[in-house]
């Protein structure tokens, strides 16, 4: 891959699209390296013909950062996914993504986000704390884990 931005990605221009299941593959080509247990292509699909707010984020030279899924219900919008792809990871783009999140929601009249989180991913733990999201509860055996074993989600709110 050439020319990968710096460590800061502040001055960079994201294209924030509507995912196309013409994205799919790039997406799956991350998604199945950020996660032990990633999301399939079906899940993507289903969760496009769904109507899902979803987000596909793009360097200026067409390479994808990463997505984020956002389901909108009465007032309150959960957040799916959030990824970026793990070599962009810890340079400003997640939170950029949030930010982008964030608007769409508060477009939509949400009072606010939950999303779910396993509490051995200490990283998007400390991401989704920094910007303001706060643990409301537990989902017991929520994820799959390995040794055909369950692991709980931490349950956060951010309120817009
Ligand atoms: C979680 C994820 C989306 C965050 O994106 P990112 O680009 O790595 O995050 P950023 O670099 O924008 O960091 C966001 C903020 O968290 C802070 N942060 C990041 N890692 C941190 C850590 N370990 N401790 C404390 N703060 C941390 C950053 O300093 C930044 O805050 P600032 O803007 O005030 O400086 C990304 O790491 C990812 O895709 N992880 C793998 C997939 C995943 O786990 N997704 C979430 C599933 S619930």
């Amino acid at each position: 891959m050439s020319a990968l931005p710096g460590p800061d990605s502040r001055a960079i221009a994201l294209s924030f699209a509507p995912m196309q299941v013409e994205d799919l593959d790039e997406v799956m080509a991350i998604e199945s390296v950020a996660y032990p247990f990633p999301w399939t292509h079906g899940n993507f699909l289903d969760s496009l013909y769904s109507g899902y707010e979803m987000s596909a984020v793009r360097l200026p030279s067409g390479l994808l950062v990463g997505y984020y899924l956002l389901m909108l219900s009465v007032d309150e919008a959960h957040l799916l996914n959030i990824t970026v792809r793990p070599e962009l990871q810890g340079r400003g783009f997640g939170r950029r993504m949030l930010d982008h999140m964030v608007e769409v929601a508060r477009a939509h009249k949400m009072q606010s986000v939950l999303l779910e989180v396993r509490p051995s991913n200490d990283q998007a733990v400390m991401v989704y704390e920094r910007y303001g999201f706060a643990g409301i509860g537990v989902r017991r055996a929520y994820y799959p884990a390995g040794d055909n074993k369950r692991e709980d989600a931490i349950v956060m709110r951010l309120v817009l």
